[in-house]
């Protein structure tokens, strides 16, 4: 999967990580605060937004049909919205580059709204399944023309009004439940969805914040989640609290790095999304919460981390859900502990921007640790707290997290790694590597 302008970049290993940092926007709160937003009438200020570009993506999309989205020179966005219902027609094809939430939120809210629209996508997004939302917004009364195998390029026709359904989710994915809330909004009556495991609540926090009607149960079946819809959404001030999922690479990085002491800052810590720090904690890393508080409806602390020697666990499956973009960056930590770490019943990593289970076992293959494959997940074999070989070149696959957790992995080899293509972290940390070097305090990733 070639990217348009790769960057090579080679990581050579770190001294102690040491000082403090601060994690940018949360990915999925980021996108959800421009899409409701963009919903609103009147003007929505959004602080802390991450400017990464799968965001960004979002940003121009909701542009393209009549929101007002505009960047202060405060840092603080602005957004205008057009009202429950008020979407425009746009122009030309809904450029999504890598981003799968903004494709399936997005879809989403066009449903039921009488506009047509074109959805493409980079090399990674064209291979992802699209079915899974296509299914339930067609029985809503959308109708679609995709590629082959339900992928992007595709065109959906939305309708007014449309129908609304009961869902139970065929496969745990807040993606796909806020596809359908989000199509439930402008749809009368009540839309529920029934999810038999709970996944990131995102979406239910914010629209309750904007004023819809959004009532959650939990019953033998799962979480029911009933949407009451054509809503009218007042516009927020918003703060974005800091990515858990990115705060996490630099948790691992101090974990496994001997000697180091570091403090991440505002860490969002929304139970459905903090999974990976309960594994890391169960394989022994050293992870103190200071200063817990709320931002934006959401809890957050800093988190101190301090070098640690882990322990191999099997990683309950359970956790899957709040750490299912957090597998990579764990299979990196497992490559640095004692034993054999199992991780099974993760089979969505095989949907991913990537691959990840493959994308991962090839990349610390190339590296020098052992790995075993399965269908649903991956076992690590770890090498007990020194450094692993190095030397390899990783194929980072247009995958920002296979990039990043390789990044972290080669902060303690006995030679210098080298990510065929750094790129795509742009994606959801463009400032991934500054971060890394304020901790290390030296710029050691050269390009290569
Ligand atoms: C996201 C949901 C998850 C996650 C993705 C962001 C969201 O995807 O992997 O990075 O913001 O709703 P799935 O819904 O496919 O699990």
């Amino acid at each position: 999967m070639p990217h348009p302008n790769p960057t090579p970049r080679q990581i050579h290993s770190s001294g102690p990580l040491r000082g403090r940092v601060a994690v940018p926007g949360d990915k999925s709160i980021s996108h959800r605060a421009l899409m409701f937003s963009a919903l609103a009438v009147g003007e929505s200020r959004v602080e802390g937004l991450l400017e990464g570009e799968d965001v960004l993506a979002t940003a121009a999309a909701l542009r393209a049909m009549g929101a007002e989205i505009e960047r202060g020179a405060d840092g603080i966005w602005r957004i205008h919205g057009v009202g429950v219902g008020g979407l425009l027609q746009p122009q030309g094809a809904l450029e999504m580059g890598n981003s799968g939430t903004s494709t399936r939120l997005l879809m989403g809210l066009i449903a039921s709204h009488a506009i047509t629209a074109a959805f493409t996508g980079d090399a990674s997004l064209t291979k992802r399944p699209m079915g899974r939302v296509i299914e339930p917004l067609s029985r809503m009364g959308a109708s679609f023309t995709s590629y082959p195998g339900g992928r992007l390029p595709l065109i959906l026709r939305g309708t007014n009004p449309a129908i609304p359904i009961d869902y139970t989710l065929p496969v745990a994915s807040a993606q796909v439940k806020s596809a359908v809330l989000l199509a439930g909004l402008n749809t009368p009556g009540i839309t529920r969805v029934i999810e038999p495991i709970a996944t990131r609540d995102h979406s239910e926090r914010m629209l309750r914040g904007f004023g819809a009607t959004v009532e959650v149960e939990n019953s033998p079946a799962g979480r029911i989640i009933a949407i009451t819809g054509e809503a009218e959404l007042k516009p927020q001030r918003i703060v974005v609290p800091g990515d858990p999922s990115s705060a996490a690479f630099l948790v691992v990085a101090a974990t496994i790095v001997p000697g180091s002491d570091v403090i991440v800052e505002n860490v969002g810590l929304n139970p459905t999304r903090a999974g990976i720090f309960t594994a890391l904690r169960m394989m022994g890393a050293d992870i103190t919460e200071l200063n817990p508080r709320e931002v934006g409806g959401e809890p957050v602390a800093d988190l101190r981390v301090r070098h640690a020697q882990l322990k191999a666990i099997e990683v309950p499956a359970e956790l899957a859900p709040s750490m299912i973009d957090e597998y990579p960056i764990l299979f990196v930590a497992a490559a640095f502990a004692e034993g054999r770490t199992v991780a099974r019943g993760a089979h969505e990593l095989r949907v991913k921007e990537s691959d990840r289970i493959a994308a991962m076992a090839a990349a610390l293959g190339a590296c020098g640790v052992e790995t075993q494959e399965y269908e649903d997940g991956l076992a690590v074999q770890g090498n007990g707290g020194e450094a692993i070989a190095g030397g390899g070149t990783v194929a980072t696959q247009l995958d920002h997290r296979i990039a990043m957790s390789m990044a972290v992995a080669g902060l303690y080899t006995r030679a210098p790694l080298t990510l065929d293509d750094a790129a795509p972290i742009a994606t959801s940390y463009p400032i991934f590597f500054e971060s890394l070097d304020k901790l290390r305090g030296t710029n050691a990733m050269q390009p290569a």
